[in-house]
């Protein structure tokens, strides 16, 4: 293992970085600039931690639109605490990783109940907020009230192991790649520095190829100079996931009305919206599926070509699709019967919307 003290001086180090950020920082929506903010511009930190929520599992080109969706919709954390959970989901579709959207509203509801609508400034009140675990924390404080902070994501790892050239894998290492991290965090300029790297990260030390000739630390890499840095950091063999499959059911009624259901209150893609499924709910589900059970009709299914494949979390989905057309107008106790014109802003997630494209492209 290498050790936790940098290949140059700090100061070194910060001055590179800084002044690379300075001229190349990224403009993003929710970001102040190095040069606006030594105007003395502020972030707003409602700004700052929906867009730490949204970057979470996210890279910054899926996260944008929806940041200014959400925005839009909702300028300030407690116009969004009074909005509704449903509202929130839906417009949170597609995004994924839907914990993330019902933490959301829970912590806006708090920040406006609890704390007279003002994010608190520092990691542990932060912490104690829903949703928001040690990076966001790290984050938020450091990015919306520059207060230092070592905020470590993936980005940030990638390049601590390949500037100290630390073969140690990841994810056992994530502590170890932090350590490498913390002496390095800039006491005057906390934020612009936690971007900084981010964005070196995320455009220059990329995970492949990284661009080296153009980096701000290239002279300073141990990586680099032992010819290492495209391999860093190293990796435990990941497990394979588990696949799990299921039927969707895809019904058209007499109008061309096609139904979605609600899923339940609680487990995968709790309360969003959806076409019904069958077999896929629990490890244990062994893939069966009865349309009976879920009020359908036993016969008269027609099954789709193809399969639908999502990965989630824990495991891999395969959905074979089954359709039906009934005849008459559909029965509203089974669900909600929508026009196909209505599909694209059902608030459907990202599994669902690949099951009706696929039902869609075979005439279902
Ligand atoms: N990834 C996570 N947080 C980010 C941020 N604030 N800016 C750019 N990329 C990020």
């Amino acid at each position: 293992m290498s050790d936790t003290k940098p290949p140059v001086p700090i100061k070194k180090l910060h001055q590179d970085l800084l002044g690379w950020y300075d001229r190349h920082a990224r403009t993003l929506p929710w970001r102040v600039s190095p040069n606006d903010r030594k105007q003395g511009v502020v972030p707003d930190p409602y700004r700052v931690w929906l867009s730490e929520i949204m970057l979470q599992q996210t890279v910054v080109k899926a996260a944008a639109p929806y940041f200014d969706k959400f925005t839009q919709k909702w300028p300030t954390v407690t116009d969004l605490a009074a909005a509704s959970l449903e509202d929130v989901m839906a417009a949170w579709a597609g995004l994924g990783y839907y914990s993330r959207a019902r933490n959301l509203h829970a912590c806006a509801v708090t920040i406006a109940d609890d704390w007279q609508g003002q994010f608190p400034d520092n990691e542990k009140d932060l912490l104690g907020l829903p949703g928001i675990g040690p990076y966001t924390a790290a984050a938020i404080s450091t990015i919306a009230f520059n207060r230092p902070a070592n905020v470590v994501d993936g980005n940030v790892e990638r390049v601590m192991a390949r500037l100290h050239n630390s073969d140690a894998p990841i994810p056992s290492a994530k502590k170890q790649l932090a350590a490498l991290a913390a002496p390095l965090v800039h006491r005057e300029r906390p934020g612009d520095y936690a971007q900084a790297l981010m964005d070196l990260g995320a455009t220059i030390c990329t995970p492949r190829k990284p661009a080296c000739s153009l980096c701000p630390w290239t002279d300073h890499c141990a990586g680099r100079k032992a010819g290492s840095a495209a391999d860093l950091p190293m990796r435990e063999k990941k497990k394979p996931k588990p696949v799990r499959t299921g039927t969707a059911y895809w019904v058209r009624d007499g109008q061309g009305k096609i139904l979605l259901v609600r899923r339940p209150e609680k487990g995968l893609l709790a309360k969003m919206m959806g076409l019904p499924t069958m077999g896929w709910e629990t490890a244990t589900s062994d893939g069966s599926a009865d349309p009976v059970a879920l009020g359908l009709p036993k016969g008269g299914w027609r099954a789709l070509d193809g399969e639908v494949r999502h990965v989630f979390t824990h495991f891999e989905l395969r959905l074979q699709i089954k359709a039906l057309r009934l005849k008459t107008k559909g029965d509203s106790a089974l669900g909600h019967w929508i026009i196909e014109d209505d599909l694209a802003d059902a608030g459907l997630p990202s599994v669902m919307r690949k099951v009706a494209r696929l039902a869609l492209s075979e005439g279902g």
